[in-house]
């Protein structure tokens, strides 16, 4: 094993919690502190399993479907979005809702509804079994087609070529998503989109300075779970780049062969984990050894989301 006498640890930054996971969180805090009757949450509120298992431990229910929550309970819609048929059900059922969905997210429902209303088909690219696209596609099943890949990009037919757009999953990684558009407006040369990309900024964001430190690195630890989609891209990316990357839910996760003899450790976190796990990470690294650690920053973020006016009001 070769010994390494310092290390330098590379921060990405922007890294961890984005504004739609900490407005999902505060939503949910707020309902725990105004609720003398539990609050379920429908689906884990954002995808980190150090957020939940908090969340549970101050009397969040956390549940698959609604028909686990009492009529008439409260229940918090999660980051990632519900379809309209969720929302019915939970009208139906006479519960309280308090709707968690990043704004981000809201805003591609709201495109797929507008398309789909102008006679489109939707192709929508991202991920399946992911509860983001399951709301999505859930906005208009019979007029939207999940395009996951270029091979996707190539196959998928529509019912007339001169009426099709596209969306993506806010989560995607900005290069693979544009290698599939660009076959998809190939082949469809009608093909409209939304006005402003639905790659949310915070992923985006979290990609570059991903690059940034990169390079540099001798190996990359991305911090998050491993449901966790935008966490997954940081990952893949970081490999793509030809560096070996490991995801880790948190510091306890560190094995002390992927360390051996690298001199530099690049570190980010993806949007759902808290940042305090990345000090963690620190941490740990720094309990090995001297370590200097140096933060290289794509970008500043400033972006807030204002949690809905009725749970303002609570
Ligand atoms: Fe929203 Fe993007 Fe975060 S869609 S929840 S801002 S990762």
């Amino acid at each position: 094993m070769s010994v390494v006498e310092s290390r330098t640890v590379l921060l990405a930054a922007p890294r961890a919690f984005c504004a739609g996971v900490e407005r999902a969180i505060e939503i949910v805090e707020r309902a725990l502190a105004s609720r003398e009757h539990p609050v379920y949450v429908r689906k884990q509120i954002v995808h980190n399993a150090h957020v939940v298992a908090d969340l549970e431990a101050r009397g969040a229910v956390f549940v698959e479907e609604l028909d686990e929550v009492p009529t008439g309970a409260t229940v918090v819609f999660s980051a990632h979005g519900v379809s309209p048929a969720v929302r019915a059900e939970a009208a139906r059922m006479g519960l309280e809702v308090f709707d968690a969905t990043c704004p981000l997210v809201a805003k591609v429902h709201s495109e797929a509804r507008r398309f789909v209303e102008r006679g489109d088909t939707v192709l929508l690219i991202g991920h399946d079994n992911h509860e983001e696209t399951e709301g999505t596609l859930g906005e208009a099943p019979g007029s939207m087609v999940l395009v996951q890949s270029v091979e996707d990009a190539l196959a998928v037919s529509v019912a007339d070529p001169e009426r099709v757009s596209y969306l993506t999953q806010t989560t995607l990684a900005v290069d693979e998503t544009a290698d599939v558009l660009a076959v998809l407006r190939e082949r469809f040369p009608a093909l409209r989109g939304p006005g402003s990309a639905d790659i949310c900024y915070a992923s985006t964001n979290r990609q570059a300075a991903l690059r940034m430190i990169t390079a540099e690195s001798d190996v990359v630890l991305v911090v998050g779970s491993a449901n966790s989609a935008n966490t997954q891209r940081l990952v893949e990316i970081a490999r793509r780049e030809g560096r070996p990357a490991y995801l880790i839910e948190d510091a306890g996760a560190i094995r002390p062969e992927w360390l051996d003899g690298a001199g530099r450790v690049g570190v980010t976190a993806g949007a759902s984990a808290p940042p305090h796990l990345v000090s963690e990470v620190v941490e740990a690294l720094r309990e090995r050894g001297p370590v200097t650690v140096v933060e290289r920053e794509a970008t500043r973020e400033t972006i807030q989301f204002t949690v809905p006016g009725a749970v303002r009001s609570l």
